[in-house]
């Protein structure tokens, strides 16, 4: 009988579904924060703070046909660090031309008293904001996530996201579901979707109508994680297994009898 090796939630000890359940709930907020931060860091991209569209994928991936990786950043993850009427200062600087004469006047001072703090040149990994021209450098055209960003954020979500859809989908095994193809597309999925996730970034760096794919992969991944979620603490602690399964390997005391 295939079903030889499966246990089902309702065979495992108490003490074991306590661990499951704990570690979906924590994974659970987990994704939730993760959403969160996908959503701080994409929205306004595009002007409007309100959601996340297409658009704000393109442009953090492919970059801004119009706008400069300045005026990105302060729409989007450097938001935070000033308030509105200071923005609009740099952003009119921008607009303007981005002379000398008004950087001195108007915009060195924002800068000086709200980005240097991070901007001094103390992180290499960020560009220093100190002279006119290291701010210059910053008012060219936005061309996206550089590679090195993608490499290293690539690197952490391969082995980030394996681990974590290791553990819930070894918990799901113990889930009851007909038919058992469906069981293994939900399993197998998310895995899948890491990968065509990660291409897809550098293939929206170069061609932006990709974005799509980034869009497609996280919307699959969200729904097997959400459904393996669900079913394993639905059938952890309220679901009865059918009588003929409980039979042949759905409880602990079925090992070794050989029914099949
Ligand atoms: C608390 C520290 C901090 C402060 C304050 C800060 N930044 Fe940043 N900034 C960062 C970090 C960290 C990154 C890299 C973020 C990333 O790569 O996602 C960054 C990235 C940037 C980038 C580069 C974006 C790109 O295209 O790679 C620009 C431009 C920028 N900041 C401008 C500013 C400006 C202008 C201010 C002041 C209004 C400011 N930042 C204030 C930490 C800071």
């Amino acid at each position: 009988m295939s079903n030889r090796g499966f246990f089902h939630f309702s065979a495992l000890p108490m003490s074991t579904r306590m661990v499951y359940t704990m570690t979906l709930l924590v994974l659970g907020t987990g994704y939730l924060f993760a959403m969160l931060q996908v959503f701080f860091s994409h929205a306004g991209l595009d002007g409007n703070p309100k959601n996340i569209s297409a658009q704000d994928i393109r442009i953090a991936y492919h970059g801004s046909e119009n706008d400069t990786r300045l005026v990105t950043a302060l729409k989007g993850p450097m938001a935070g660090m000033l308030p509105e009427a200071e923005r609009a200062v740099i952003f009119k600087w921008v607009e303007t031309g981005a002379k000398q004469d008004t950087y001195e006047a108007d915009v060195k001072p924002i800068i000086g008293e709200r980005c240097l703090a991070c901007h001094d040149g103390s992180n290499p990994h960020i560009p220093q904001l100190t002279s006119f021209e290291e701010v210059s450098k910053v008012v060219a055209r936005d061309t996206g996530a550089t590679i090195p960003t993608l490499v290293r954020v690539s690197h952490i979500h391969l082995f980030g996201i394996t681990f974590i859809f290791f553990i819930v989908s070894s918990i799901f095994t113990h889930a009851y579901m007909r038919p058992l193809w469906l069981k293994c597309v939900i399993i197998v999925l998310p895995f899948l979707t890491i990968l065509t996730d990660i291409f897809s970034w550098y293939l929206t760096k170069w061609i932006p109508g990709f974005a799509w794919f980034i869009i497609a992969s996280g919307a699959l991944m969200g729904l097997s994680f959400a459904v393996q979620w669900i079913v394993s603490m639905w059938q952890m602690w309220f679901y009865k297994l059918p009588a003929d399964i409980e039979e042949c390997g759905g409880v602990l005391p079925v090992i070794g009898r050989s029914k099949d």
